[in-house]
């Protein structure tokens, strides 16, 4: 949550919320809605109550009350920093957004960088990193090397661990400004940004980076057209792209219960074809878990024309 958002600026307001966010924390949905509504009487126009109280109407099934809400949380954010917008959407209230509002990816992983790693590798098996890597130098043979190479989300800096030695620069960007201090941080990026990806592309010259690499990153954004454009035009010929994605089975992409956006083999296809890269390999992999089941992914390898 936004630092603006933490507070209702009502004492008895903010105290009702969090014994709401106890009560859904312990699986009493009924009581959180039933909290979150006094709240909400306190204070009417506080984004927060409204978003957790869209969650525990959905939670409790009453799918046109939680549309009620989380409409409402929207109304008095615009900024979305809670993703009611996905939340709609999934729903099937709200169009299927090209791309999640940027100050939600930003504030999620404002929030999860510090456990980040531990959380994302330990427990989540977490592998983009490493499967980038090796699809890298599958193709290139191991002893690669490339001149100026981008990291699209570079997170805390896990993929310039994998690469940077075969890289003589590497800069990465990231919405999220804890990421990028913490990528900062590896000593591994002649250039950090906090920056979204496709303005951060935008600030290089046309072809002048051999590898652009984005793992576990276009999950958070749906329509990948932009993207491909904005990296056909910097790439020197023969660089590589080379990403990972969650795998749809049809369409172009599409946004899942988990809130992120999964993207079919055949719309990557359509982008390389219409960008006029070559797709050395679109293999099936799984990056990580989720709740114990391996999730299903491509990984990508693009050369440039
Ligand atoms: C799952 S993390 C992966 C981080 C890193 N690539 C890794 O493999 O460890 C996804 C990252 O993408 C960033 N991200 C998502 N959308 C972005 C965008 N449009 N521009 C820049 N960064 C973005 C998020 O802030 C987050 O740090």
């Amino acid at each position: 949550m936004t630092l603006a958002l933490r507070t209702s600026g009502h004492l008895a307001a903010d105290r009702r919320y969090d014994y709401a966010r106890g009560a859904a924390a312990e699986g009493d949905h009924a009581a959180a809605a039933d909290l979150l509504e006094q709240t909400l009487e306190i204070a009417p126009t506080w984004a927060p109550a409204w978003f957790a109280l869209g969650e525990a109407r959905e939670a409790l099934g009453a799918r046109d009350a939680a549309v009620q809400a989380f409409a409402q949380a929207l109304a008095h954010e615009p900024e979305d920093s809670q993703g009611a917008r996905l939340r709609l959407a999934r729903l099937g209230a709200h169009d299927m957004p090209a791309q999640p509002p940027q100050a939600y990816v930003r504030d999620l992983f404002d929030q999860y960088a510090a456990r980040f790693e531990t959380h994302l590798v330990k427990d989540l098996l977490y592998r983009a990193p490493a499967i980038l890597r090796d699809a890298v130098l599958g193709h290139r043979g191991p002893d690669a090397r490339f001149v100026h190479a981008l990291d699209l989300g570079c997170g805390t800096g896990l993929m310039a661990r994998e690469i940077a030695a075969h890289c003589a620069r590497m800069d990465g960007c990231d919405l999220s400004p804890a990421m990028v201090a913490k990528a900062r941080a590896s000593g591994l990026y002649g250039r950090a940004e906090t920056a979204d990806l496709i303005d951060f592309l935008k600030s290089y010259e046309a072809r002048s980076i051999d590898l652009v690499l984005a793992a576990d990153v276009f999950v958070y954004c749906g329509d990948l057209a932009a993207i491909f454009a904005a990296v056909a035009r910097i790439v020197v010929p023969g660089a590589l792209f080379v990403f990972s994605l969650q795998r749809a089975e049809k369409g172009t992409y599409q946004l899942g219960e988990d809130l992120r956006y999964a993207h079919a083999r055949s719309y990557v296809g359509a982008l390389a074809e219409a960008h006029g890269f070559a797709i050395a390999a679109c293999d099936d992999v799984s990056v990580r878990q989720d709740r114990g089941q391996p999730v299903p992914g491509l990984c990508v390898v693009l050369v440039a024309p």
